[in-house]
């Protein structure tokens, strides 16, 4: 990833500042975009990556909105010049039964996972289009590609962000733009619920019994972003320990 430069979204923890962290490691600028209410943690994610001597900048910045995701590629294109590539990663979850899930946390998840990622895609092409190519990496999830119990506006939303991935890695194809996905099964994060049965119980399909460390996702979004994967779109690729392949 030497000499490129990109932005992941949802930096400020979890999956998406192992991944800022890895880009960065393997030579890459990196925007590292969140909420403004998680600064601190951006600035965390960048401090971390220029302690190793890497080129990192925070902005803050809510997926839901097309302002702000226009505002995250013009500013990740003046700070470093390029768009090579981006990572969209934030995302939010509600755990509860269909019937149980209010209809503001159905859309707040929608907003943000699936709006958002439509939205990020959208300005993001539009400037590979300028510039001649980039890849994207989406993070679905396993709830992409099964449904997931109490999870189902998380599931709907993930289903769709596996929908848009494969459409636009179809649609842009001939621009040089790869598009893909990546489907986490149970990751150690702060969007893992505290609760230990509620955790065992999202991990009980993986054949592995252990939770994944965020940086074994890095490795896979790092990978489909780099030139090594330059024959790699439209998938939606699990990260799982075998969740799908035997459930
Ligand atoms: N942890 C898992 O087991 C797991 C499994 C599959 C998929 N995922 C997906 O991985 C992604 C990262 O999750 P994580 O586990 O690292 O969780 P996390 O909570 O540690 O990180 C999510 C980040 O997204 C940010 N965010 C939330 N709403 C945002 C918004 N509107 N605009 C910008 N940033 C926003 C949060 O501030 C947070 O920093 C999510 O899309 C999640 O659905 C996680």
């Amino acid at each position: 990833m030497k000499g490129k430069a990109g932005l992941v979204t949802g930096a400020a923890s979890g999956i998406g500042r192992a991944c800022a962290i890895r880009f960065a490691a393997e030579g890459a600028a990196v925007v590292v975009a969140d909420l403004a209410t998680a600064q601190a943690g951006g600035q965390q994610t960048v401090q971390a990556i220029r302690d190793a001597g890497g080129q990192a900048e925070y902005f803050a910045c809510d997926v839901s909105g097309a302002q702000d995701n226009r505002a995250l590629v013009e500013f990740t294109v003046q700070r470093y010049g390029s768009l090579d590539f981006a990572h969209n990663n934030a995302g939010i979850g509600v755990h509860a039964r269909l019937a149980d899930t209010a209809d503001e946390d159905f859309d707040r998840v929608i907003a943000v996972n699936l709006r958002g990622t439509f939205l990020g895609m959208k300005h993001q092409i539009r400037q590979m289009l300028r510039a001649g190519g980039g890849a994207i990496v989406n993070t679905a999830s396993n709830a992409g590609l099964r449904g997931v119990h109490l999870l189902s506006a998380y599931t709907a939303s993930k289903h769709g962000i596996v929908g848009l991935t494969k459409n636009a890695a179809i649609e842009y194809a001939n621009d040089n733009i790869r598009v893909n996905a990546v489907c986490p099964g149970a990751i150690m994060t702060p969007l893992m619920p505290d609760d230990q049965a509620r955790r065992d119980e999202i991990m009980a399909p993986q054949a592995m019994k252990r939770f994944g460390q965020p940086e074994e996702v890095a490795a896979a979004v790092v990978w489909l972003s780099s030139e090594q994967a330059s024959f790699v779109t439209g998938t939606a690729m699990p990260v799982d320990a075998g969740s799908v392949a035997g459930w």
